[in-house]
């Protein structure tokens, strides 16, 4: 229900802009008429909460619900093909791995259910409960390094790469959901990568030989 709300607010500031634009009216600092807003946007408004508001519950209603957003070999998952989660990754294939720490690995695989970039989600809004958040954490790395094939790399413009990935995650949480986030202090300090985001995480904890690997804990507010 909250959700629907969400997203009825959404649709309505929609309708309420263009009704203002058809007008010549500024919808930042003008104002219209209640009575004509109200004539105006209730049969706009009818026709669109049975199409939009219908088939985003329909896209949530296929969907499991925790979401991998960047799945990788999906190394942390006890059973790799849990039918709890949908696993994403903008990458799908056989890596093979010459001078990985770990002997005999063999080649990583990564294979996602869907090849899908995390800063551009193709999923309705708040139709995740539980989502987990694990992006790379080195950006000076080779393309061909074993590194870059285990964990993928970030891009030079990392800060907007993982400040779109944090966003699209939050959208497409859905409200009391909560977010698992895991980061890597090796090169990029946690407070930095946390000034990416303005929602603030409840606890973390922090793992590895070092103790450079963080796992934090976001809760999505109800409302
Ligand atoms: C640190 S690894 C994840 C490891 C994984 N959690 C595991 O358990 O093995 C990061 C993954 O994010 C993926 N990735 C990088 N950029 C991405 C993007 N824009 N969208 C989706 N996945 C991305 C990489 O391909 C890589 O597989």
């Amino acid at each position: 229900m909250t959700e629907d709300l969400r997203l009825a607010r959404q649709i309505i500031g929609r309708i309420e802009r263009d009704i203002m634009d058809r007008r010549g009216l500024n919808y930042e600092w003008e104002a219209i008429d209640p009575a004509i807003m109200k004539e105006e946007l209730m049969p706009e408004w009818e026709r669109i909460i049975t199409t939009e508001i219908s088939s985003s519950r329909e896209a949530g209603k296929m969907l499991p619900p925790v979401l991998d957003a960047t799945c990788g070999s999906k190394t942390m998952w006890f059973d790799k093909n849990d039918k709890r989660c949908l696993y994403i990754d903008n990458r799908k294939g056989e890596y093979p791995v010459t001078r990985y720490s770990r002997p005999n690995t063999g080649p990583t695989t990564v294979a996602p259910d869907k090849v899908i970039d995390f800063t551009d989600m193709p999923f309705p809004d708040g139709v995740f409960h539980h989502i987990v958040f694990d992006p790379p954490h080195l950006s000076k790395l080779g393309d061909t390094s074993t590194f870059a094939k285990v964990y993928g790399k970030l891009l030079p413009d990392w800060r907007d790469m993982l400040k779109q990935g944090f966003s699209e995650c939050f959208r497409v949480l859905r409200c009391g959901g909560t977010l698992i986030f895991k980061w890597c202090e090796f090169e990029i300090p946690l407070s930095e990568v946390l000034k990416l985001t303005t929602e603030k995480p409840l606890y973390g904890h922090r793992t590895g030989r070092r103790e450079k690997t963080h796992w934090l804990a976001f809760l999505k507010a109800l409302a």
